[in-house]
This record gives C-alpha cells, structure tokens and sequence, in this order.
C-alpha cells in the first residue's frame, strides 16, 4: 500500500476513563458502516468527530483489510462525501465531492484505492446538491450511477441557492400534509437521476446529462417521491448488475400521503426511455392483503430477482414488514418465510442468490438470520449475531458476512461472520479507542419482569463505570419512544444510556406493551390503549427492579422519556407511579390527545389514528381516556419539560402547555427550548446542552450546572 501508514492502535497503553461525561461522547468520533468490496479483502468506512475548540467537525476515512483488520487512513480532504466502489479493479472508486464550480453543486471524481494517496480525478459537475450514490459498471466499460435531488414538478433538479427567491412568504395548501417533522412542505419532491460515465479503461467522460426516473408515473393524489422523507436514502432505490434497470420505492400515488403508508415499487430503464412500470401494490401479483409501506428493494446478483418487504396495514407504519422475491421477467411475487413474526429491516443477496441475509429487530437489537430465497411461510430464521446491534452489513464472496454493529458499551464494532454465527473481530471500538477506553459488555444486563397480561417481558439495565453490586446508586427509569420501538443493546449519540449512567447511576429502560422486537402482538395491543396496559407494565418493572435490584436506591430516582416517552411522564405525572420520583423529565411529549391533529401525519405512524383506533370525531372517548392533562389535578412531581419549535410532529405548544399547567399547580417546573431543534436535539453542541442540563436538574435539586451555556429564559 504505497503512500499510505498505519494508525497507531495502542489499545494496551489506554488509560481507564473514569466516566463517560456528555461532552466526551458528544465529541467521540461518530462512524458510518464499514463498505466491502467486490472482492470482499477491503472495507472503506469513515468517522467524524465534533470539536468543542472549533465548534467543526472533521471527517476521516479508512481502509480496513478483512483478513488482518489492518487499517490505513485514506488521505481525502474534507469535500469527499460519499465513495462507492465501482470501476475496472476490485479496488476503484467512485465518490462524490463538495467541490463545485457551482454554489451547493457537486462534483464525481474516479481514484484507485490500491494506491490511496494518488490523486482522485475528476468526471463529472453536477449543479445541485446531488446525494445517495450508486453505479456500476456496464459490460461495455460505463458506470452508470444514480443519485437523488430535490427536483422542480417540471422534473428539473432544484438548487436553492440558484433558485429564484419568491417576493411572498405565504404558503397556500389545499390538502392534508402541511409539514413533515421539521419543514413545511413546499413544491419540490425528491427525485432519483440516472447518469452515465462512458468508459475507456479507468477514465470517464460525462456528457452532463442526468435524467429523472420519476417523470411519467400517473399522480392522481400524491406526486412520486424517492427517497421517501424525511429517512429514505439510497437505499430506497437499486441499479440492475447490468446497469440497465432501476427499482425505486415511492409513496402510493393513487392515496393521500399523510393517511395512509402505502407505497410501491416500481421498475424504469436506467436511460429513462420508458415510464416506470408498477411491480408491486394494486393490480401486481402481490398477495392482496400486502397494502403498506414497501421497503429495502435489492436486485439479486444475477439480475433476475427483486428482494424487498411489505406491510399488510395501509395506515399503520409499525405493521409487521413480511419479505417478498419479485421475479422480474414473470412479474411473479413469492412470499419468504411469510408466518415469521419479525419485521425485516435491510435484506441482502448471497453472491449465489441462493439465501437472503436479513436484519430484524429481535430481543431489543438488530440482529442478523440467514433465510433461503425460496423459504416457505413456516420457515423459522435464527439469529446468527449476538446480543450487540447490526447497522450495516455485506455478504462477502465466500458466504461470509463483514458486519458492522454497535453496543451500549460501543459506537463502532466491525467483524466477519460465518452462516453458522461464528465471528471474527476486526475492531471493536471500546477496546481502542481512548474516548470509549473502559466500556465493554459487563456494562449491561437483562432483566426479566411480568407484564400486566402475564407474559414476560425485558427491561435493559445500564451500570456506571466501576460498578460496584455491594453499593447503592441512584436510579434512572427510562420510557422509549413510539411507542412501537425498545430501548436496547444500542449506542446513541443523543440520549446515550451509559453516559447516563456514568454519571453515577443506574438505568433501568423497559419494553413495555407496544415495543417492538419481540413479535407483533406485544407491539400491536397497544392500540386503544396508551395509558393503560403500558402503564401497568411500567409499574410492574419499576416494582421488580426495587424488589430485585438492590443496588438501585427506589428513594432516589427520576424517570425521564421523549416523544412517548414524554407522553407517558406526562401520564406518570397525574398517575400513582408519578410520585415514586423524585423528578420527571419529558421531552416533546404528549401533553393532551386533543392536540394530536396539529401533528403532520396522521395514519398515525405510530399514534392518532391508528393508536386511538378511529379518529377523534368518531372515537372521542380513547382520546379523552388517555389524554394526560385530564390528570392535571394529581400533578406533583418537580418536572423538567423541554420542548422545541421545530417539531411539527408533537408541537412546542405541547411542552408549554405542560410547562404553564405544572407552573400553575405550584409544581417546580423548568423549561427548556431550542427555537432551532425538532423532534430531536441534533446539533453537536446543543445536544450537548441539554443533556448536561438533564443530568444537573436530574434529581430535582435544580441547581444551575451547565446554566451559563443557555441563554437567560425569564427574570
Ligand atoms: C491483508 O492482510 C493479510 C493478512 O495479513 C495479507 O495476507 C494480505 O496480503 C493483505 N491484503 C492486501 C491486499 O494487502
Ligand atoms: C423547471 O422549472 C424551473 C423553475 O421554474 C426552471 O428554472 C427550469 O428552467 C425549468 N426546467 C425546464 C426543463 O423547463
Ligand atoms: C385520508 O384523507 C382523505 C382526504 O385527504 C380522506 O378522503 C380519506 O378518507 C382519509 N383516509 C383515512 C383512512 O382517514
Ligand atoms: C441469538 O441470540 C441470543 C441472545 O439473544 C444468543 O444467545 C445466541 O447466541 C444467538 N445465536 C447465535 C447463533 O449467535
Ligand atoms: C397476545 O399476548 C397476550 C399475552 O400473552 C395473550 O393473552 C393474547 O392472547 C395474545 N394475542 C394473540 C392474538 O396472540
Ligand atoms: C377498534 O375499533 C373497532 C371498531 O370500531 C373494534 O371492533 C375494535 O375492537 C377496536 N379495537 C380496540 C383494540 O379497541
Ligand atoms: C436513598 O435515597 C434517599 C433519598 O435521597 C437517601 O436519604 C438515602 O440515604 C439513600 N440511600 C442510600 C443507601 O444511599
């Protein structure tokens, strides 16, 4: 590898850390998937890491060796945004750059990773802000690549710093669908492009044409988009082995977007010179019970197949997502392993198109099965990963798979994996690198408690650094959000529970009625009943843990939770279990039901609609059964409440309306806002804040902490 040096790796040499603080893991390098190959002996990742100096992060990319683990830093500036490999060797590139002679365009450059300090050489401008690229390469030596861009509705690819400013503000709307989580809705769509690079051995020629693949799909409600927003990337979009055909995912044309979840796939020449042809939905071969959202679409190797999944429900985004194979010259659609109660996540291709590699969530992490392409509906998958989280994954020529997963105790673990579950390790993170130095699996258990219905459910348990059982910490309990999801073996950059814990504390998050991963009953009853069962079971695992647990100290705890979460802290708030904390956090919670139709969609994902079980003029009644503020009265537990004006999905009127009632009552009570967050705290330095700001209100002691890092509120 000429040109190129070995990082250092003195994982003996690491100081013990003493606890993970916020700004530690805030500032740990963040890591994308490890990417093999063609001929499975290289994987390319990056990392990129926040400076508290600079307030910038810097982006690093890195060759790995399977074989060895090996890994060698790539020499590329901080323009190179996306690499795909691609090209006349198993070891070129493709990848896109920010550099553009246009404002917010992009660029494509070819190198040749054998020799990673050679310089990149450009093929083609883009004049927009193209993203999620994919190519290969033709039998005649072209790459054909796609990516996707927000496009005018005359198919044009949109670039706002280009585009014309309006002299009005005003938006009219004349449907359902005004905002989606942090943006108002505005005429452009996202759209994939196809393009051509024509070949000459390892250099390429761009004729400066790219061609919208959505054009000529009739859209009598719902104009096509790919990706679908806000979370769709490239992989709601694949180009045929041969390069001569594209499959895309779109939302359902003939339906509203905001009720309803369905969305197709669709078939289109990778030229564009003819219109995209439905494959599955209305009219297809697809069973006639598969109505919702269509996922994860991947041509076979040989070209000949289509794997993807489908949910049954047509407005309920937590449907069970049941696996397909579209035969794409007979248009025939098969189920795989159909009566297999888990939701496929991403599914890949064996080389020999023999077996499918499938991710689904299972016992609160994302775990990898092997399923043959023909599986019949009693086929039964087992898990062939352990109890740590897949991110990313590819089938490497032998059979082998070069996984990526993460942890509680680590943001970045890569290895390879045999069909039969056994796994080598290339890199684990925590055992590496000095800002994990310290974590690793005895930082969490799993803890069994009852359900209200009897069954068994599981809570995960998070211990500080140098947890000692003979000792008595303070307590966290923590409600996910969702409420269809889990809190599980996974590693966050937002609410990270060992840096919660870390500072001294037990965590104890439980999978009560609605979480998902452990099959689709436990997550399906939850509708019709958000404050009840739920509430039950969380009581029952506060219980278990006081009465099993003694190292957690029950007269010193705070329960916190966001989104549902939040909803439930809010319920918690006017419910018995509410005055066993010392304090409550919630996070763009629920404060009144009655609010719900100032959400954006409303199917709901995961409430409204479908969680109340009708809407709120023909079902009033589970809307007022669960609405938190009913409770108000009983209202006595100090609360921190933050709430952000972006978030169009449980409005900051939400979080005020808790903040005014609970301020009112004489209940100590703080807020907190960011008037440029959503949902989610995003931004590096504000995700900072706010959770020292949790951590230092946490046990209702509201001292000042981290104060001078937020602007004064009020006198
Ligand atoms: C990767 O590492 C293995 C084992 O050390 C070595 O045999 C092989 O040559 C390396 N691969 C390349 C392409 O350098
Ligand atoms: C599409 O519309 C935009 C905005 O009006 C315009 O700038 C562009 O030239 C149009 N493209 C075509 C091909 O008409
Ligand atoms: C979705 O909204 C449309 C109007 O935009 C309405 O006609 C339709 O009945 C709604 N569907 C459901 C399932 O609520
Ligand atoms: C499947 O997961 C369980 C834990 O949830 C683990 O004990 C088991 O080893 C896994 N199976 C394999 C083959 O790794
Ligand atoms: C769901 O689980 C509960 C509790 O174990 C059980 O009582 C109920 O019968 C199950 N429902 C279905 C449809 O399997
Ligand atoms: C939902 O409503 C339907 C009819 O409106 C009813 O048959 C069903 O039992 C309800 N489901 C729940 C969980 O309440
Ligand atoms: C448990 O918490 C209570 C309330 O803060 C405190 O008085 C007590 O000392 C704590 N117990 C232990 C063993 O730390």
């Amino acid at each position: 590898m000429a040109g190129s040096y070995v990082v250092a790796l003195a994982a003996l040499l690491l100081p013990m850390i003493e606890c993970m603080t916020p700004k530690q893991m805030i500032s740990a390098p963040r890591y994308s998937g490890a990417v093999a190959n063609p001929s499975g002996e290289w994987a390319l990742y990056s990392t990129s890491a926040y400076s508290f100096d600079d307030h910038e992060s810097t982006v690093i990319w890195y060759l790995m060796n399977i074989t060895s683990g090996e890994i060698t830093k790539v020499p590329f500036g901080d323009d190179v945004s996306e690499v795909v490999w691609v090209g006349d060797s198993d070891t070129s590139i493709l990848y896109t750059s920010s550099k553009s002679s246009v404002k917010s365009g992009i660029s494509l450059w070819t190198a040749d990773l054998a020799d990673p300090s050679a310089k990149g050489t450009k093929v083609a401008n883009l004049a927009a802000p193209y993203s999620g690229l994919k190519a290969v390469r033709t039998a005649s030596g072209d790459i054909n690549f796609l990516l996707n861009c927000l496009a005018y509705e005359n198919g044009t690819a949109y670039n706002e710093d280009l585009a014309e400013v309006p002299y009005t503000t005003g938006r009219l709307y004349d449907s359902i669908y005004v905002r989606h989580w942090d943006l108002y809705l505005t005429q452009q769509r996202y759209a994939v492009f196809s393009g051509t690079l024509t070949g000459s051995g390892s250099s390429y020629d761009f004729n400066g044409e790219v061609t919208n693949l959505l054009e000529g799909i009739e859209a009598p409600v719902t104009r096509p988009e790919t990706p679908v927003q806000p979370y769709g990337g490239n992989g709601d979009y694949d180009i045929s082995p041969d390069g001569s055909t594209v499959v895309f995912l779109t939302k359902a044309p003939e339906l509203p977007k905001a009720n309803s979840t369905a969305s197709y796939l669709y078939l289109v020449p990778h030229d564009g010179s003819s219109v995209p042809a439905q494959l599955n939905g209305p009219g297809s071969a697809a069973p006639a019970s598969a109505q919702g959202a269509s996922g994860a679409p991947l041509f076979s190797p040989d070209g000949k197949s289509i794997a993807y999944f489908q949910q049954d429900g047509v407005s309920y985004e937590s449907d069970r997502s049941k696996m397909y194979v579209a035969d794409i010259a007979s248009g025939g659609i098969t189920p795989i392993a159909e009566n297999w109660d888990s939701s496929a996540a991403t599914i890949k291709w064996s080389r020999d198109c023999n077996d499918l590699y499938v991710a689904s969530d299972y016992l609160a992490s994302t775990r990898l099965f092997i399923v043959p392409a023909d599986a019949g509906a009693d086929f039964k998958p087992t898990n062939i990963t352990d109890v740590t989280s897949v991110s990313d994954y590819y089938v490497l020529p032998g059979g082998d798979a070069l996984v990526t997963a993460n942890a509680v105790w680590s943001p970045f673990n890569v290895y390879t994996l045999t069909p039969t579950g056994d796994a080598s390790y290339l890199y684990n993170a925590n055992e590496e690198n000095a800002e994990f130095a310290g974590l690793g699996p005895d930082d969490v258990d799993f803890m069994w408690y009852e359900g209200t219905l009897g069954d068994q459910q599981q809570a995960i348990v998070v211990y500080p650094t140098d947890f000692d059982p003979s000792q008595v910490y303070d307590f966290i309990f923590y409600v996910h959000g969702g409420p269809q999801g889990y809190t599980g073996n996974v590693w966050s950059s937002r609410w990270n529970l060992k840096t919660w814990a870390d500072q001294g504390y037990v965590l104890v998050g439980p999978n009560p009625t609605g979480s998902t991963s452990y099959g689709q009953n436990l997550t399906d009853r939850i509708q019709g009943r958000w404050g009840s069962w739920p509430y039950e079971d969380l009581v029952n695992a506060y219980n278990h843990a006081c009465d099993n647990l003694p190292y957690i100290n029950c007269s010193n705890a705070v329960a916190a939770g966001a989104s549902y979460g939040g909803y439930m802290m809010n319920w918690l708030q006017g419910h018995d279990l509410g005055r066993e904390f010392k304090a409550l956090v919630s996070h763009d919670g629920v404060t009144t039901t009655f609010a719900d139709y100032g959400s954006e969609e409303l199917w709901q994902v995961k409430f409204i609609q479908h969680d109340m079980n009708g809407t709120i003029w023909d079902n009033r009644e589970a809307y007022r059964l669960w609405d938190p503020l009913r409770h108000a009265k009983n209202f006595a537990t100090p609360q921190f409440v933050v709430h952000n004006d972006l978030d169009y999905r449980l409005p900051v009127s939400e979080g005020i309306a808790m903040f005014n009632a609970l301020q009112e009552l004489g209940v100590p009570s703080r807020f907190l806002n960011f008037p440029d967050e959503g949902h989610w705290v995003d931004s590096w330095s504000q995700a900072v804040v706010t959770f020292n700001a949790l951590l230092t209100l946490l046990l209702a002691g509201f001292e000042p902490g981290e104060q001078s890092l937020l602007a004064p509120g009020n006198l």
